[in-house]
Parts: C-alpha cells; structure tokens; sequence
C-alpha cells in the first residue's frame, strides 16, 4: 500500500499462511546462499526438501509456540526471523526461555543492522512475555554470525548436531539473560 503513496518503509511483519510460499523462497535463498560451499549438492537438497517443504513449514507456521517474521522494506523481503518457545523450542532449556531458530539476511542486505534490528525485536518479544533467556544453535564454523551474537553478548553453553542431508554438523548453542530494564526495540 505504501509504494501506492510513493515512500516504501520498513517493517517487521508477523508472517501467516498465506505468506507461506514467499516464506519457503526467502527460506531456501537464505540458506544456499549462506552453506552451499559448506555442503554438498546432495545434502544441501535433501535438507532443503525435508525442512523447507510446504507441509514442513505449514506445520512450524500452525505451531502456537512459533513464530515467524518477515523484514520488509516496501514489498520487499530482505530476511526473516523464526523464534520458539515452549514445546517449540529444539532443546529442553526451559519455559523461562526463548530460541532465536533462525535469522537469516539476504547476502545483498547484510551489514545494514537488519540483523540488528531482528535480533533486538526478539529480545523485546522474551521481554513482554516475561521470560529470562534468549537462546541459539550457530554451526561451528559460521565465523561471521558467532561475531554477531558474542558482539552482542551471547555466550557459549552447551552444543548440538545439526543434521544437513547426511552430515552431522556441530552447532554451538549459546545465551543471554534479558535485560528486563532495557527498551531493545522501538517501533518505526
Ligand atoms: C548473521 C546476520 C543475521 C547478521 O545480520 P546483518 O544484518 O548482516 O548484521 P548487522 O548489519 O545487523 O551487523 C551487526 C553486527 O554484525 C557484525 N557484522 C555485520 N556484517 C559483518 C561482516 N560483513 N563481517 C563481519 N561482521 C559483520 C558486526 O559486528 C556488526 O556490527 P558493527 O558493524 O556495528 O560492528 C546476517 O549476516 C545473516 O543473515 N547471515 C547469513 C545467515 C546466518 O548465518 N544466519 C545465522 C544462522 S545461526
């Protein structure tokens, strides 16, 4: 509606249903580009096609205890965040918490603090719902988004295997106690 007026503006928009196909596009474009030199063709499909499938995600968007974002400038999707809690979340860490699942940034919009941004928006979320932690499983190896949440305070706590294809991968499980004094998030 906005471009009808001529000022595109940014937004972070709860994603439902009916976003489901852009969903799973910007899903499978994220994670390409961030692991396909990382992992085989092979395996790389077969994850795409197990955790990205139409039925896969309308099962994740249906969950109560999830929920997805889109960030969007205009019509434009430059990423998108998933946060779980309660029986959602990967690993048994309690209901005084929540997980950041994914946060994914498109390559040409890296670097502009939409990261940030999204990150900031879920600790506001753990914020309102009165819980005490944000966690997150990050693949050993991705130097760069490690950097991004030890800048921002997270610490590493425990690790898991991430299954891609038939690779079991190390992901590195990190925390952050919420800041329950601190505004992280002003709206636009
Ligand atoms: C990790 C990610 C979410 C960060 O989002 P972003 O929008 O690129 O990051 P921001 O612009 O908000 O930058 C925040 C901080 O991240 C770090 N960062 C950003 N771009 C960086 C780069 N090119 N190289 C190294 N560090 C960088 C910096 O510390 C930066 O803060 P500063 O520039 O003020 O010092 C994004 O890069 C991404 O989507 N990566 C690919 C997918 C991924 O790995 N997701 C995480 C899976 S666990």
């Amino acid at each position: 509606m906005e471009e009808l007026n001529g000022t595109p503006k940014f937004e972070i928009i709860k994603i439902g249903l009916s976003e489901i196909e852009q969903l799973r596009e910007i899903s499978i474009e994220t994670f390409v580009e961030t692991f396909k030199e990382t992992n085989t063709q092979n395996n790389l499909q077969q994850f795409l096609n197990e955790a990205y499938s139409l039925d896969q995600l309308k099962s994740e968007l249906e969950n109560p205890n999830s929920e997805f974002f889109f960030a969007k400038f205009g019509y434009e999707i430059m990423g998108y965040l998933k946060i779980n809690q309660g029986e959602a979340q990967k690993e048994s860490i309690g209901h005084n918490a929540l997980e950041l699942e994914r946060i994914y940034i498109l390559n040409k919009f890296q670097g502009k603090k939409i990261g940030q941004i999204l990150l900031d928006y879920t600790f506001e979320i753990a914020k309102k719902t009165n819980l005490d932690w944000v966690w997150l499983g990050v693949w050993e190896h991705n130097q760069r988004a490690i950097n991004f949440y030890l800048k921002n305070g997270f610490v590493q706590f425990d690790q898991h295997i991430f299954t891609v294809g038939d690779d079991d991968q190390t992901d590195i499980l990190m925390k952050l106690e919420v800041d329950k004094t601190k505004s992280y998030f002003t709206p636009f």
